[in-house]
């Protein structure tokens, strides 16, 4: 699990209202856990957040996702003071966001933040490097030194050589990379990026994905990403928050989400999904059982118990051979009696951080495979029958929930 900084966004018990008098009887009732369509019934008012609280840490990208609605959009905006708050307090690297107004916010939004919204909003007939350099032009930045760095920008989203083209000549994918661009020039420390893939195809959102991703292990930046589909959430984040009608429903790591949904309206979400590209061997995996090579077949067979297998190791702790409880059985049944006569060297090996996905071939061998460290030493020890447990487990806790009343 990597380790992230100290928060630098947080919001703490932020609630935001919108209509004439957001601090009237509307925060009354969203305070006292009136829900959101009956403020709205009662008061005229429209409740955007309610006791919405959440920490970003430094090099973290922390996903907010919800249906249409649920405040995303409002939550991200309190960041950057595109919206002012009803209750709570929102800081950003120390900053009293709330506090901040005129030139002193418009420095605070640009020496802090890059955003990158659903729609690109280039202009469409100045060629890529101008629009990725925009944000230095508004900073009154010298054109040779913001090409410089819109060019270093478009390098790092692949687009370098297109800088010379027209955006309105290229492909959506490839216009919401000089958005990003555009967003990185200025190598602010926090990118805000609502809804930044929706509007992508499923192939081109993907790539998307797995550029930001690659980008992010370069500069290490602290990411406020926003969106409704839980997949793209659990694909990019570090962790993830769940809004609904304007509050939280749960924080945690993708893991955590998947696998203790919060409640059932996580769970109803999480059955969407598929697990196996989330949940990492590290999670299901057992300890294992080191086999002497000297013992016997008998001594090694009651040390597996009700495992599928166990392995030997060399001085180093790399695996050697594997006993599978498969082949001991019928040598035991002919009268073999040295374990060393029934070991195998054709297992399987996979590491701590590789993804259920990348070992359904393996497993479908049907013998224990070997889970390695980075030093290649023996960590531990995969189950095929725990990999296919671990998939039906979501079903079993949406069992479990169904007597939770869904509003
Ligand atoms: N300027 C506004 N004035 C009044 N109500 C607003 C305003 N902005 C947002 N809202 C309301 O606040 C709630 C949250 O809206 P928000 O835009 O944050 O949702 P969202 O999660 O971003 O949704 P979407 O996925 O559709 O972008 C909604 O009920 C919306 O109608
Ligand atoms: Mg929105």
């Amino acid at each position: 699990m990597v380790e992230f900084g100290e928060p630098i966004v947080s919001l703490e018990n932020v609630y935001k209202i919108f209509g004439p008098d957001p601090r009237g009887r509307a925060l009354d009732l969203t305070r006292a856990g009136v829900v959101k369509n009956d403020v709205q019934r009662l008061s005229g008012h429209v409740v955007g957040l309610t006791d919405v609280s959440f920490s970003v840490n430094k090099g973290e990208i922390f996903v907010v996702m919800g249906l249409s609605g649920s405040g995303k959009s409002t939550a991200i905006r309190t960041v950057n003071k595109l919206h002012d708050i009803t209750a709570g307090s929102v800081i950003v690297d120390g900053v009293d966001v709330q506090a901040l107004s005129g030139s002193g916010l418009q420095t605070f939004r640009r020496e802090k933040m890059g955003m990158v919204f659903q729609h690109f909003a280039l202009f469409p007939h100045r060629n890529v490097v101008y629009n990725a350099g925009y944000g230095l032009k508004v900073q009154g930045v010298p054109r040779a030194d913001r090409e410089a760095a819109a060019l270093r920008a478009l390098a790092m989203v692949g687009l370098e050589a297109y800088a010379n083209n027209a955006t309105s000549e290229l492909s959506g994918g490839m216009q919401q990379r000089v958005g990003l661009a555009r967003a990185m020039c200025t190598d602010p420390p926090i990118l805000l990026m609502d809804e930044a893939f929706s509007a992508l195809d499923p192939l081109i959102r993907r790539q998307m994905q797995d550029e930001l991703l690659e980008i992010q292990e370069q500069v290490h930046k602290t990411i406020l990403f926003i969106t409704h589909d839980l997949n793209e959430a659990l694909r990019l984040g570090n962790r993830v928050c769940i809004l609904r009608d304007g509050y939280v429903v749960q924080i945690g790591t993708p893991e955590e989400i998947l696998t203790k949904p919060a409640n059932g309206y996580v769970a109803e979400f999480v059955q969407d999904v598929d697990q196996g590209r989330v949940i990492d061997v590290a999670t299901v995996m057992r300890s294992v059982v080191v086999l002497d090579p000297d013992q016997t077949l008998a001594s090694a067979v009651d040390a597996v118990g009700d495992r599928r297998g166990g392995f030997t190791i060399d001085a180093d702790g790399r695996p050697v051979s594997l006993l599978a409880v498969s082949d001991a059985g019928i040598a035991l049944a002919h009268g073999t009696t040295a374990l060393k006569d029934v070991l195998r060297t054709d297992f399987e090996t996979t590491t701590v951080e590789s993804r259920l996905n990348d070992n359904y071939a393996a497993a479908g061998r049907g013998m224990p495979i070997a889970v390695i460290d980075e030093a290649g030493r023996l960590v531990g020890e995969l189950e095929p029958r725990e990999i296919m447990e671990e998939m039906g487990r979501v079903e079993q806790l949406i069992d479990g929930f169904e007597r939770e009343v869904f509003l």
